[in-house]
């Protein structure tokens, strides 16, 4: 690919023929409740075409808390717990939890965000239950759930190439599991809840800038349908937390902000990895064994062989989260081995960013000057954790095993590359298997970036343009593809990509379907966050509202989100936007 020329052809040629855009009412009524996510359909609105999918017609949801009980029970029992209370920093040997009563965010306090589907589908919940103070109660900190044994999970791992220690839950708590009607199991955690024995320098307080960024984007990830923990309610106050935004010496006033987030466990890469490096062997296997018997069903306790399809599995479905995520152009942005999750689902939302122009090199960590968790390298960094979990699985492996697990790993990039490959031929629509897609992709991806043009909406745009659209490049209101467009090869690239198309027997319409359900119109870009951050920091959670809506529909046009621009060309201002770091 290297062999293309870099340059570009400069001249715009203005089209004046308005090409439709789909869209798709809002809502039919004044409830925002009402689009069904099946995509088959969204292409000519129709107001029964739409059920909702967030209108479930669950009954008995509860409608008071006293009969919400989590348990930390399990947690508890199976664990040995730190025998010292009390939130003050220390180091912890031979347990997995601390005890940590979480310190109560102070009033004011003002309920800015919900997520309805978590609410009811996973919590059981009816809403009006979050109307009652209890409810602001339990999500601030400022009362325990039946049931709840709070708990700060210990944990170690490698920061940015690097043994760190004890690190460990420095500002959020776990509250115990709950078991919902469908008999999924989810531990909940509130972040931002104060100090823990785990608080490195820190106040174990979250600002509104990093609770909104992670309540928006761990349900927006969700509504892609990558595997990631989800948020239940964002709430803020307006106790002062003083923060260093850009690690710049500039400190500021923040408010603080708590989440409620659930994941179906919290345990990471580095969970194993302190009691492997303490020598904590009896407890090692403990972890490994509760961690395979809650998650892991096909895995059987008396296998002799359970660790290595343990690790077989973590290996496999880690390389096929990373490509999810390279798929959507998100970056992480802390690809530290405790920020990965051993159910490989994406946990831990800081300054982690979509890019916008096809940029392999793109940092969302502005401080991170190096580009180690740059986009393009996270791949390579899944890769380096997989590694790290594999010395801590060591002391419970035969030498056997051990060659075979090292084995294991030599496949990952196999599986990864074979997961990309899959994916992006899904966002080019193809079908089959032909000897060039590899090169199709890779000519495409190469042209994006010597265009920059945007990632997200260059592969939206290809899915929305039908053939002939493509064929008479009508790019009027496409402007990624015209962006594209002015690449010395895009001809070159379109007439190949034509031809391949032309050989599915498939009509074009499907095609143009197939791509819209995989291609999302709307990601949770970084000025779009900073927007409704700043809003939000004026007591205005609209925006926050809005974004949640629309990115729980990523792949179905909206009016309210074409109106505030959100698949338009990123304003001027988004181009000088730095991310924060300090969360
Ligand atoms: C929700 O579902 C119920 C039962 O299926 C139906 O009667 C009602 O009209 C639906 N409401 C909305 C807003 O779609
Ligand atoms: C690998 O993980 C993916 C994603 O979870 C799954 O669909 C697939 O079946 C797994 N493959 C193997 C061989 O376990
Ligand atoms: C990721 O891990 C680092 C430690 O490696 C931790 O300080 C940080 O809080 C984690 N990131 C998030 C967003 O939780
Ligand atoms: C961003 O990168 C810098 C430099 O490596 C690092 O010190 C900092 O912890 C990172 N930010 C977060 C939130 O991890």
């Amino acid at each position: 690919m290297r062999t293309f020329h870099r340059a570009l052809v400069f001249a715009l040629i203005a089209v004046n023929i308005l090409s439709p855009i789909y869209m798709l009412d809002f809502c039919q009524s004044s409830d925002l409740d009402c689009h069904n996510h099946d995509m088959s359909s969204d292409i000519q609105p129709s107001a029964h075409t739409y059920k909702s999918r967030w209108n479930i017609s669950v009954t008995n949801l509860m409608k008071d808390l006293d009969h919400f009980r989590v348990s930390s029970k399990k947690l508890i029992e199976t664990f040995p717990v730190d025998e010292i209370s009390g939130n003050f920093v220390r180091t912890v040997k031979n347990c997995i939890f601390s005890k940590s009563i979480p310190t109560p965010l102070k009033g004011p306090l003002k309920l800015a965000a919900l997520s309805k589907v978590v609410i009811e589908e996973i919590l059981d919940l009816d809403m009006a239950v979050t109307h009652s103070s209890d409810f602001l109660q339990f999500i601030s900190g400022g009362r325990l759930l039946p049931g709840s044994v709070p708990l700060a999970h210990r944990y170690g791992g490698h920061q940015f190439g690097f043994w760190a220690g004890q690190l460990g839950d420095g500002r959020a708590h776990s509250l115990g599991q709950y078991k919902n009607r469908k008999g999924d199991v989810w531990e909940l955690q509130l972040k931002g809840s104060g100090k823990t024995p785990f608080s490195r320098s820190g106040d174990g307080r979250a600002v509104i800038r990093s609770s909104v960024r992670e309540f928006l984007c761990s349900e927006a990830m969700h509504s892609l349908g990558i595997p990631t923990s989800r948020a239940a309610s964002l709430i803020v106050s307006e106790e002062p937390v003083l923060r260093d935004q850009f690690y710049n010496g500039n400190v500021k006033t923040e408010r603080g902000a708590v989440v409620l987030r659930l994941a179906k466990s919290w345990f990471r890469i580095g969970s194993l990895e302190i009691l492997a490096e303490s020598g904590e062997i009896d407890l090692l296997r403990k972890l490994l064994d509760f961690v395979i018997n809650e998650h892991f069903p096909s895995i059987k306790a008396n296998d002799p062989d359970k660790y290595l399809v343990f690790y077989a599995t973590v290996v496999n479905e880690t390389a096929h989260l990373i490509a999810q995520w390279m798929s959507v152009g998100f970056a992480h942005g802390v690809c530290n081995t405790d920020n990965f999750s051993l159910l490989s689902i994406t946990i831990d939302y800081g300054p982690f960013g979509f890019m916008e122009s096809y940029n392999p090199n793109f940092v969302p960590n502005t401080s991170d000057d190096e580009g180690r968790y740059r986009i393009g390298a996270q791949a390579n960094v899944g890769l380096f954790n997989l590694e790290k979990l594999l010395v801590s699985l060591s002391p419970v492996l035969s030498q056997k095993q051990q060659k075979e697990a090292k084995h294991i790993l030599k496949g990952y990039v196999d599986i990864y590359q074979m997961r990309i490959h899959q994916l992006f031929k899904a966002k080019l629509g193809l079908l089959g298997e032909e000897t060039n897609d590899g090169f199709l992709i890779a000519f495409l991806l190469q042209m994006m970036e010597d265009t920059q043009s945007d990632f997200t909406m260059t592969f939206r745009q290809l899915s929305e343009a039908s053939a002939d659209q493509l064929h008479s490049r009508d790019f009027t209101q496409l402007w990624a593809l015209e962006d594209l467009s002015l690449h010395l090869h895009f001809s070159e690239w379109l007439s190949t990509y034509l031809l391949r198309l032309n050989r599915q027997e498939n009509e074009d319409v499907d095609r143009q379907h197939r791509m819209q359900s995989v291609n999302p119109r709307y990601v949770l870009r970084n000025w779009m966050a900073e927007s409704a951050i700043q809003k939000a920091e004026m007591n205005d959670f609209s925006e926050v509202e809005l974004l949640h809506h629309v990115l729980s529909f990523p792949f179905v046009t909206q009016e309210t989100a074409e109106e505030a621009g959100y698949a338009a060309r990123p304003p001027q201002w988004a181009k000088g936007l730095k991310v924060s770091c300090s969360s």
